[in-house]
């Protein structure tokens, strides 16, 4: 391995960097539309239940496996397994996830990265055409913007933990918390906006069905970034002082408030500046919310503050979720670069190179696949359906293998590194969690029905997406 470890220089700034790669685009785009048309106040009640009793065990259980083995997932379960294969398997899934998940978040970072430079010059009017975004993704300026956002995760990573993942955190963080209550504001002082806060937040029990339980489940995993390792890798750049449960929460309460406070400013918005809006009719995919719906809603700002103001809103909307992004993709793309490191002793300027290399051939392929090169738009059939390079990337590595990697590191902490080196490690740092009945409903839940319920949604999830049979909802 090349020198000692690296560490992040301070416990907020480890708080920055994991709240950095939580807060990304489902947060502030998917979960306030999908609370709002899943049953508002109880969708929101609901999800937080699940945040904190079983998506915290498992960011604590990650955490914790990433600080006592100072190493990368793979590294992580190899020696804490003492050199089992099967775990080690387990390993290098943990280190193949991230970086396909970071080959398919890089091509929508991309968009994003592309409507900020257009709405930033003037193109707003554009960007709210209907057949803009088909245009626009099938564009070669696309690898021109790709450009551009690889060369910002490099730099960010080429700094390494302290100096680039840190300082980014320390800077994008605060700025993006700031623009999300400007933008809040703004938007809840606008006429109608208040319809919006009643459509987000009225409570309708009868919408939860077992369907909308999965998802918010699933939803508030994939949010707080379990399961792709990055909480195992960024806790092994945390020392034995720090108060790993604490942070832990700190960083669960982060991603919820930001995911809130996005509805409170995504909803408004869409009421306030479209009145004539059919809610029942906004799609829950984030995408073509991001990039069909809300410039159109955009533009209608100009009826009240002109052009250029509707221009203004837009740009720091894309901006905001921009940096969101890119604290995501940096945080998901130092899992590989990280295992390359210790696994195989390279500097940390050849990993990132190498993997920089993979990352934008296998994106381009991606990029490719919504219609640009036949081969790669139909790259395969399953379930009834034609399925493109991109699709089957996002279904195989986000929707089916995230859940799978979340149950393998709860039956690996309890029953293969077992609880009391788990516990002994959670405490350091952490004395007032010794035996205390938080420390013992999470070695409970990781043991018993967390596990339980991940197994349910991997099961649901492969029957419904390769052989279109609905198990649950
Ligand atoms: N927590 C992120 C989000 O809510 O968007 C999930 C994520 C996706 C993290 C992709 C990192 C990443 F590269």
């Amino acid at each position: 391995m090349a020198g000692s470890r690296e560490q992040f220089g301070s416990k907020l700034g480890f708080i920055l960097a994991a709240a950095g790669s939580a807060v990304g685009i489902g947060n502030l785009v998917g979960f306030p539309v999908g609370a709002a048309k899943n049953g508002g106040g109880a969708f929101l009640i609901m999800y937080a239940i699940f945040v904190a009793f079983i998506c915290l065990p498992v960011m604590i259980a990650e955490m914790t496996v990433g600080r006592a083995s100072q190493k990368d997932p793979l590294g992580a379960l190899t020696n804490l397994s003492g050199h089992n294969r099967g775990w080690r398997m387990a390993g290098w899934l943990s280190i193949i996830t991230p970086f396909m998940i970071a080959v398919f978040y890089l091509v929508i970072t991309v968009w994003i990265f592309g409507y900020l430079f257009e709405s930033s010059i003037g193109n707003l009017d554009e960007l709210a055409q209907p057949e803009t975004f088909g245009n626009f993704i099938t564009s070669s300026n696309l690898f021109i913007y790709m450009a551009g956002v690889v060369a910002i995760i490099y730099a960010i990573l080429r700094g390494g933990v302290k100096e680039g993942i840190e300082k980014a955190a320390k800077i994008l963080m605060p700025a993006l918390f700031i623009m999300l209550i400007i933008l809040v504001v703004f938007v809840l002082t606008r006429e109608n906006a208040f319809a919006g806060v009643r459509y987000y937040l009225i409570p309708d029990i009868s919408k939860i069905d077992a369907g909308v339980v999965n998802g918010a489940l699933a939803q508030a995993f994939f949010s707080l970034s379990l399961g792709m390792g990055i909480m195992i890798t960024y806790g092994s750049y945390i020392d034995t002082r720090a108060n790993l449960p604490s942070s832990a929460k700190l960083v669960a309460l982060t991603d919820t408030a930001v995911a809130f406070a996005a509805g409170l400013m995504i909803l408004p918005a869409i009421f306030s500046f479209n009145p004539e809006v059919n809610p029942d009719e906004l799609s829950e995919s984030s995408i073509s919310m991001i990039f069909s719906y809300l410039p159109q809603i955009f533009l209608e700002l100009q009826n009240s503050i002109g052009y250029f103001g509707a221009s203004a809103v837009a740009s720091f909307f894309f901006l905001l979720v921009f940096f969101a992004a890119i604290t995501s993709i940096v945080s998901i793309f130092e899992v590989p670069v990280a295992a390359l490191m210790s696994e195989k002793g390279m500097e940390r300027k050849k990993a990132l190179l190498l993997c920089v290399s993979l990352l934008i051939v296998f994106s381009a392929f991606c990029a490719l696949s919504f219609g640009f090169v036949e081969f790669f738009t139909n790259f395969v059939s399953y379930a009834g359906a034609d399925r493109s390079f991109f699709d089957l990337v996002y279904d195989v590595f986000y929707d089916t293998i995230l859940p799978l990697n979340g149950l393998l590191i709860c039956l690996f902490v309890i029953y293969r590194w077992k609880k009391h080196n788990f516990n002994e490690e959670l405490d350091r740092g952490a004395p007032e969690f010794k035996n205390s009945l938080f420390e013992r409903y999470v070695n409970f839940s990781l043991g018993t029905f967390i596990p339980g319920i991940l197994l349910l949604i991997f099961v649901n999830t492969v029957a419904l997406k390769y052989f279109g049979v609905a198990l649950i909802g």
